[in-house]
């Protein structure tokens, strides 16, 4: 909590001041009230003087008024510092959410990273509200009123040292025992929050293939798993009210016997004694404040830890030291991209990709192909540094891709992704990531190129038609078109395919690659894809088999030399398509 405190709450630093100071007003009003009380008792009542006890009781009055302003500035204040800070947060998660590589996203997993972002920044936000409303407060007002009954009388202030030590140790344990399951919750939610997430996203197939059941079974059984735990703190924290408050009463009845045989001695007042018991009364109800605050701060502070994690995580895929625009005058000469030995490793021991060596020139075309799961996506994602390589070198024109900035590679590098995705927004803001000021011109031909354009014409309002979450108004096959479409906008150097056609008849995905093939930048293509047709007229066909490099050459090469690749081959094409 406190890392968080000292990175966002400086701008709000003096409005949370502020409020705190106009609280602290308020606790000295809610101080002061039981002692003129006393004084209205024993003088004004005790001393049968009417005008004492209205002029007292207007006095009340004027301070809860006065009382009241306060604590409406000091809400406001709260108000207003918690929403700020919890937005910046909120803004500071979601640009560090951006900033991380896929490794770093598939180690926090993206529902957690979701409840972080929301919940976990809600918790953080009730803490700091409370904070500013509540921590000046009730402790302030259980310390107060001690010290005032103090003064009062030394003897009766007795029963006040033993009962709060006796609470204290109630809350310690009740508190010691919740904290941890706190945290649990929080990671149970992130397990129902999955669910949930995989549950919308997968709707469709859930009801093709008739798994309700199942999946309303996995979440009632994450849902009862976070209750259970909701409810164990929940027995937990009953416990603590009862046990304070019986502690408590039990102070009033040795306050109320002890000041009675007091009183008739003569060395206290009947007022006194009212305003021991309010005294007490208030240290009571302030007991069950704070412990409501110990709450709520361990939620906060568990949230904050959470959200501090994803904060602190250092990219594992960083900027290299390369300035931009190293790449613009590259020679011809130069390979568009070389692999030396490649190779990557996700979690477990077994690599998905090792050894992959190749040199792709300027202008020219490589496919990929292999069987699912043989390593093709991992192969193209080190192109773009969604990861980096674990072994051997991946270079971009020339210069290792980790030695540049990742603005630098991904203007260079367009990649369209094995899913095709869009965000909600228009087709114009689908099309323009690559370049926020693409004129309508080039955005066409981007379109044209990537045979987007007749459909697109089609729809209404052509460049600015809406587009749906997720491309949902659009059919797998246009999705697949209109991200074809956006890497090819900016003028890219090397257009990377990841099974990117999957989704076009024959004759589209021909065009397709005969557009692609006479682009006027004639940038260099990778093209992944698992039908031969897609591959065999590429300069070099690299096979994939198990991550491993089976073969790397021409159509008629592989042919002659690759097993694999002629298998591929015939289990697809008539042999005389094969010959040709
Ligand atoms: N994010 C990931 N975390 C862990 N393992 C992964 C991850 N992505 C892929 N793998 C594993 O790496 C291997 C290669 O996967 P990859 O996606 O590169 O295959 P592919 O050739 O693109 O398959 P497909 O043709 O089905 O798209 C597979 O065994 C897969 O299980
Ligand atoms: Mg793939």
């Amino acid at each position: 909590m406190g890392d968080l405190l000292r990175r966002f709450l400086p701008p709000y630093r003096k409005k949370a001041v502020l409020g705190t100071a106009c609280k602290a007003v308020e606790v000295i009003f809610d101080l002061l009230t039981p002692m003129i009380v006393a004084h209205m008792i024993d003088d004004g009542v005790g001393g049968r003087n009417m005008s004492l006890v209205m002029g007292l009781g207007l006095l009340l009055v004027v301070l809860a008024f006065v009382g009241y302003g306060f604590t409406f500035v000091t809400q406001k204040l709260a108000a207003e510092v918690s929403q700020g800070m919890g937005t910046d947060i909120r803004n500071a998660l979601y640009r560090q959410v951006n900033a991380l590589g896929a490794a770093d996203v598939d180690e926090f997993g993206t529902p957690s990273l979701v409840t972080r972002v929301t919940n976990d920044v809600n918790q953080v936000q009730v803490s700091v509200a409370y904070g500013i409303r509540m921590l000046i407060r009730w402790p302030f007002i259980a310390l107060g009123s001690i010290v005032a009954a103090l003064l009062i009388d030394i003897r009766l202030g007795l029963v006040f040292l033993v009962c709060t030590p006796a609470i204290g140790a109630v809350f310690f344990v009740v508190m010691g025992r919740s904290i941890p399951l706190f945290r649990a919750i929080q990671g149970k939610l992130d397990v129902v929050s999955r669910i949930t997430r995989e549950g919308l996203e997968g709707i469709r197939v859930i009801r093709a293939f008739g798994r309700e059941d199942h999946e309303d079974a996995r979440f009632a059984h994450a849902s009862r798993e976070q209750a259970d735990t909701s409810v164990a703190v929940g027995r937990l924290s009953a416990l603590l009210n009862p046990s304070t408050f019986l502690i408590m009463n039990f102070g009033v009845v040795a306050i109320l016997w002890a000041g009675a045989y007091r009183v008739n001695a003569g060395s206290l007042t009947q007022g006194e004694v009212m305003a021991f018991v309010n005294y007490m009364t208030q240290v009571l109800v302030s007991i069950g404040y704070v412990a409501n605050l110990v709450v709520i701060f361990t939620r906060g502070s568990a949230s904050a830890s959470r959200i501090m994690e994803v904060l602190d995580t250092e990219p594992r895929v960083a900027d290299g030291a390369l300035p931009d625009g190293t790449l613009a005058g590259t020679p011809q000469g130069v390979a568009a991209v070389a692999f030396d030995g490649a190779g990557f490793t996700y979690g477990g021991t077994m690599p998905a990709l090792s050894g992959v060596s190749f040199s792709l020139p300027q202008g020219e075309v490589l496919g990929i192909i292999g069987g699912t799961g043989s390593g093709k996506s991992t192969l193209v994602s080190l192109v773009s540094r969604l990861y980096d390589a674990s072994e051997g070198t991946v270079s971009v024109l020339g210069q290792r891709v980790s030695d540049l900035s990742l603005k630098e590679l991904r203007r260079v590098v367009a990649v369209v992704p094995q899913r095709a995705s869009l965000l909600s927004g228009t087709i114009r803001s689908n099309l323009s990531w690559r370049n926020p000021n693409a004129t309508d011109e080039e955005l066409w031909r981007a379109l044209e190129c990537a045979q987007a354009d007749d459909f697109v014409r089609e729809k209404e309002g052509g460049l600015d038609a809406a587009v749906d979450i997720g491309g949902a108004n659009f059919s797998g096959g246009q999705r697949q078109r209109l991200t074809i479409a956006r890497a090819l906008v900016g003028d890219p150097r090397v257009v990377v395919l990841d099974d990117s056609a999957s989704a076009l008849d024959y004759a589209t995905d021909a065009r397709l690659r005969k557009a692609l093939a006479s682009l006027p930048g004639r940038p260099a293509i990778i093209v992944v894809s698992q039908r031969v047709a897609a591959v065999m007229g590429a300069q070099q066909i690299l096979v994939l088999d198990h991550g491993r490099m089976a073969g790397l050459g021409t159509h008629d090469e592989l042919l002659e030399s690759c097993d694999l690749y002629r298998e591929i081959c015939l289990s697809q094409l008539r042999p005389e398509e094969v010959a040709a």
